[in-house]
């Protein structure tokens, strides 16, 4: 009986993967059906429908070509801990008031745990961060989870690494090839290099702050700055010698502690031990029935169309529009200058008009808000958000982000319509269907996560005071 209902279950199965519609029973009868009713087979029991639930679900992993993830290459200890250091320390801020982790806080899963962040200016952390002319930085702050399997960051992917070889940022060839001959992992070495140049995020402006005096396009001088800054404390020099041996602090550049805090995210912010990888390695108990009808679910309504590497993110780096609302601040796109084009800021396209980067999804459950603003509060809430999409886009329900930008929404739902993924349009499904989802979605927390009070460390070489 179980083999038999296991079997038509796979050529079922077999028919999803062929694309074969799943419920679109259109044959005609037979002209004359045969007397008498077949024998009713019994229904399957609970531990039945689970193991075909499990089969189907391994069938559409293999088919899916998933592996659990796999650690990185050590990183020598040094390097971490300049790293470390770097991330946390307020000076590489022109005011010296926030650090790299403010906005990527342990506390809070290395994101913020706001819709957007508030920099240079700001006081207090996390949902409690406020500014005194209420400033917002426009879009939301990632997690920096498993960061090595990544080629591309930002939410426009503005760093990328491209495929003939040189990174791309917009510091242009300010980054220069002795730069990025310095880089030990790829673009996300060079990503440290762009958060100390933007002068709401940390590079600030007034008196006092030599960073502050130079041009907006003067790059080299912000880096060249940071190490004058950095040299005049022995400790940092020492670190610094410690971690690239043979090469004087003299000789290094900005490029040499940007790495490093690539190096400190690569060692500390690898997260591959969730309930999914195990599941993958083998062991059926690691996922309960929700999470695996979710996973179902994931590998066939579509979401895989983009979310399809064994992070989740996208395996040919593209970019979508999934009908997300517009809040905040904007970057300076569209008739009042409050919109986000996204891609297309990268690009010059106008066909990557607000395509974002599809992101990974390891640890999701744990970095709320989501979205490239924060526009949803919860993991339900943007999981609903792929039930009828273009509904779901007019009915968005702005109450779920902070009172100070719920009137920033834009009304343009029309126009982020005209590029919407057409992918999205026929995905449907109710609520249980959204909690397995969101099941699906919790099973790639590792638990190591929930508790990131070990990265920050006791004190940094400048003295300034810590966020966690
Ligand atoms: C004021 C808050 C803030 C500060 C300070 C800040 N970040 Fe971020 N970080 C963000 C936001 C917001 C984004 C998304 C920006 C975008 O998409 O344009 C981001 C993106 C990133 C990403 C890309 C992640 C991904 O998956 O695309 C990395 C890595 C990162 N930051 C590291 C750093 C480092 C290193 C520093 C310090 C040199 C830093 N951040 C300082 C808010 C901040
Ligand atoms: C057409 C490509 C595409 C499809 C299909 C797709 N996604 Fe996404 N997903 C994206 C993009 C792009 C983003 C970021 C969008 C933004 O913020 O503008 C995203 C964001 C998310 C996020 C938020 C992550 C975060 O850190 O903010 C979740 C969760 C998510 N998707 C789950 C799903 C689920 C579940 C499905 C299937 C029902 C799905 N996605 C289908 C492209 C896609």
């Amino acid at each position: 009986m179980l083999n038999r209902t296991r079997l038509s279950l796979a050529i079922s199965v077999a028919g999803i993967l062929l694309g074969i519609g799943a419920c679109g029973d259109n044959s005609v009868g037979p002209p004359n059906p045969p007397p008498g009713p077949p024998p009713e087979p019994p229904p399957p029991s609970p531990a039945e429908v689970r193991a075909m639930l499990i089969d189907t679900v391994r069938l559409l992993v293999d088919h899916r070509n998933l592996d659990p993830l796999e650690p990185p290459p050590p990183v020598r200890s040094q390097l971490v801990e300049l790293g470390r250091s770097l991330a946390f320390d307020r000076i590489l801020s022109g005011n010296r008031d926030i650090s790299c982790m403010t906005c990527h806080l342990p506390s809070f899963a290395t994101g913020d745990g706001r819709s957007l962040s508030i920099g240079v200016g700001g006081s207090g952390l996390g949902p409690d961060r406020t500014h005194p002319d209420g400033e917002f930085i426009p879009r939301n702050s990632p997690s920096l989870f498993n960061l090595h399997l990544s080629t591309q960051f930002f939410w426009d992917g503005f760093v990328e690494e491209l495929e003939d070889g040189p990174i791309a940022t917009e510091a242009g060839d300010q980054l220069t090839s002795e730069m990025q001959e310095v880089f030990e992992f790829g673009a996300l070495s060079a990503q440290p290099m762009i958060p100390v140049l933007r002068r709401k995020e940390m590079r600030g402006s007034g008196d006092g702050n030599e960073l502050s005096a130079l041009d907006d396009d003067d790059f080299t001088g912000v880096w060249v700055g940071l190490m004058a800054r950095l040299g005049e404390i022995e400790a940092y020099r020492e670190m610094f010698e410690a971690a690239y041996p043979g090469t004087p602090f003299d000789d290094m550049t900005f490029a040499h502690a940007a790495n490093a805090i690539a190096g400190f995210y690569v060692s500390d912010l690898t997260f591959i031990d969730t309930p999914w990888d195990r599941f993958l390695r083998g062991d059926d108990d690691q996922l309960g029935d929700s999470a695996l009808r979710g996973a179902k679910s994931f590998m066939t309504i579509r979401c895989m169309q983009c979310h399809d590497t064994d992070q989740f993110d996208d395996r040919n780096n593209e970019h979508h529009n999934a009908a997300i609302p517009q809040i905040g601040p904007g970057l300076g796109d569209g008739p009042g200058g409050n919109d986000d084009f996204g891609r297309e800021r990268v690009t010059g396209d106008p066909t990557h008009r607000r395509l974002f980067k599809t992101p990974p999804m390891r640890n999701v459950e744990l970095t709320a808000p989501y979205g490239h603003a924060g526009q949803f509060a919860t993991l339900k809430a943007i999981v609903v958000h792929y039930d009828s999409i273009d509904n779901r886009l007019r009915d968005y329900d702005v109450s779920q982000v902070e009172p100070a930008l719920q009137p920033t929404l834009l009304n343009n739902f029309d126009e982020i319509l005209a590029t919407r993924d057409t992918i999205l349009i026929p995905i449907t499904f109710d609520d249980a269907g959204a909690d397995d989802l969101v099941a699906f979605l919790e099973s790639l927390t590792d638990e190591a996560a929930r508790d990131l009070s070990h990265l920050a460390p006791a004190s940094v070489p400048s003295g300034l005071p810590i966020d966690r």
